[in-house]
């Protein structure tokens, strides 16, 4: 009996320790494992900035030097916690060297500073009050003020002084000195039950789902969302199976309905989609929602959506593991030399170029990215003649002549195969929100396309990652671009303009491309508003995991 309440605490702390500081890694890792069309696939909208002569202070544009075709500007454009992208330009000529630069130890200490402030935290949550130790609490309170300021600091600027390295390690030694004053951590155990409340229960009675949490916890996000997922598996093995059935599956494959897919591993995100298309739909009957997801979060998906079921419209989940059609080979081929991004490199981002495959018995399928909200009725754009093209999308070039967002900025001119195939001042166009005409995809076979250029970029250095600049090529002569009122995208970029209110008012589509993704807690307030309008925030998975607006 007592040796196993001790293993019970040894599991919970273990919990705790291990679990909890590795999703915040992951946090930090991937704030989406599945955001398609990334922020830094569309970090050149950023560039705006620079010619209106406003540069953020993340944004560095040096003179570099004066040659003959002018004056050459160095230009950081794409971040991320290992690395930075900078970009050398003229005025007159646009873009011509693109290089990435990479930081030394930065995140292992963001890493570190994250660890520390759970464990000061919970140290100050199991602190008895007025106990003889109020100058620890003081302490711990002032050095969480610290850390706090320092992250914030760190995660903007990627830069460490040698005062920052010194307030770590006061940290450090402040933790220490909590550790050896509560020694007895049976409370924080208790506490913890709470959070994890029947995932423990589950832990044990089903050996089979540990496999499933630790993936799932590496896999998906911070804090709520993980306890939030978590739940949702516990209940969906609950469930009996045949309660595990969504309703109005004969109308799975209808072709006379209108067609959505989302692809994603993140419930929240695909509960806002689905709701915010029904709740402005004028037809929301005639709607059906292809979700995929994978294996892991296929649980948590089908248990939320079996719940919450959007009536009336149908739904359908599915795995990617369960899907036919697919090349065998299919979730090894996106391996690109020295690209470890998951972003880049998740099956689930290059399921899009399998639409026609997936989808066998539909002619036409609206492909919604899982970081949108939509505003408006999106009906319409099943009757927009799309004069015998594959794909309609809204354009990313503001017409002023600039080179960016056009495609020689994200493809690699140098290599002759583009050139002579594609045109550098050909438009960006954005993914996000896209409807492809599936016949005429068949008809010119474009995942054959797909695959001769996935072909060719992993043998030479055609494009730096992600899908934008591949779906470019693919879908090159294919598109057909829409009113920019349709999609407005940047929304999650740091560095993003100012958006006017009209046009948020205006939009269909907000998109949400960046990392300060409207569910994480490093989201822009201001766009965050219209995303969680479609949350219930009164939900009783979501109450129990603290996840509030
Ligand atoms: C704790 O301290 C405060 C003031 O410092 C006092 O008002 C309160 O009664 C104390 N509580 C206990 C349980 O000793
Ligand atoms: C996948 O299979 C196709 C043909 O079956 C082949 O051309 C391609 O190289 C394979 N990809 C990988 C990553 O093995
Ligand atoms: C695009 O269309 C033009 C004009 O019809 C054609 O010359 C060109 O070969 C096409 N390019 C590709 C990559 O299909
Ligand atoms: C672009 O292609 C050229 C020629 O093949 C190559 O030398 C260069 O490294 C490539 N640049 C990038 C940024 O990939
Ligand atoms: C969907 O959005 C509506 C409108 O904002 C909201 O009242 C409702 O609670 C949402 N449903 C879910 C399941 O979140
Ligand atoms: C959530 O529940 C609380 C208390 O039950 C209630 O006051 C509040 O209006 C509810 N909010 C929504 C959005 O339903």
């Amino acid at each position: 009996m007592r040796q196993s309440v001790l293993l019970r605490r040894v599991l919970l702390l273990g919990l705790f320790f291990v679990v909890l500081p590795f999703f915040l890694i992951m946090m930090l890792n991937l704030p989406s494992t599945n955001s398609k069309s990334e922020w830094d696939e569309f970090g050149r909208e950023s560039s705006g900035l620079v010619k209106n002569g406003h540069t953020g202070d993340s944004h560095k544009l040096n003179v570099i030097e004066e040659d003959t075709e002018g004056i050459v500007y160095k230009e950081e454009t794409l971040r991320t916690p290992d690395w930075y992208l900078t970009v050398e330009h003229t005025e007159k000529f646009g873009i011509n060297k693109v290089s990435v630069e990479v930081y030394k130890g930065i995140r292992e200490k963001i890493w570190e500073m994250e660890d520390q402030l759970i464990m000061a935290r919970a140290y100050l949550q199991f602190a008895p009050p007025n106990s003889s130790n109020s100058h620890l609490v003081k302490e711990l309170k002032l050095r969480i003020k610290e850390i706090q300021r320092l992250l914030a600091h760190t995660t903007a600027n990627y830069h460490l002084s040698r005062s920052a390295l010194q307030k770590i390690r006061q940290m450090e030694a402040t933790l220490f000195r909590a550790q050896a004053a509560y020694p007895d951590c049976s409370a924080m155990a208790s506490k913890l039950r709470a959070m994890t409340s029947n995932t423990e229960e589950q832990l044990r009675a089903q050996q089979k789902q540990a496999s499933y949490l630790t993936q799932v916890v590496a896999r998906t996000m911070p804090k709520g969302l993980h306890c939030f997922s978590l739940s949702l598996i516990s209940e969906y093995f609950r469930m009996d199976a045949e309660k595990r059935v969504l309703p109005r599956g004969h109308l799975v494959e209808d072709p006379d309905l209108y067609h959505y897919a989302v692809f994603s591993d993140n419930v929240l995100a695909c509960s806002v989609v689905v709701n915010s298309t029904i709740c402005n739909s004028k037809e929301p009957d005639k709607i059906v929602f292809h979700i995929i997801t994978d294996s892991q979060n296929f649980p948590t998906m089908s248990a939320w959506f079996l719940l919450n079921p959007p009536t009336p419209a149908t739904i359908q989940i599915e795995a990617i593991e369960n899907l036919k059609n697919l090349p065998s080979n299919f979730s090894s081929s996106f391996k690109f030399h020295g690209i470890q991004d998951l972003r880049f490199t998740s099956p689930l981002n290059y399921l899009r170029f399998y639409l026609p495959q997936i989808f066998p018995f539909l002619s036409k399928v609206l492909l919604l990215d899982h970081d949108v909200v939509v505003r408006k009725d999106l009906g319409e754009l099943w009757q927009v003649d799309m004069e015998g093209n594959v794909n309609l999308a809204v354009e990313a070039c503001d017409n002023t002549g600039y080179s960016f967002n056009r495609i020689k900025t994200i493809l690699n001119f140098s290599e002759p195969v583009m050139a002579s195939n594609f045109d550098g001042d050909t438009c960006i166009w954005a993914f996000g929100m896209n409807l492809f005409n599936l016949d005429e995809w068949r008809r010119h076979d474009l995942t054959d396309s797909f695959h001769k250029w996935l072909q060719l970029g992993k043998e030479r250095q055609l494009w730096s990652g992600g899908t934008l600049p591949i779906g470019q090529m693919v879908f090159y002569n294919h598109t057909i671009a829409l009113d920019r009122s349709w999609h407005l995208f940047g929304l999650g970029q740091p560095n993003f303009r100012l958006v006017s209110e009209h046009e948020l008012e205006k939009a269909a589509v907000l998109h949400y491309n960046g990392n300060r993704k409207p569910w994480l807690e490093i989201s822009i307030p201001r766009y965050k508003v219209y995303w969680k309008k479609y949350l219930n925030y009164n939900n009783s998975f979501l109450l129990r995991c603290n996840i509030h607006e």
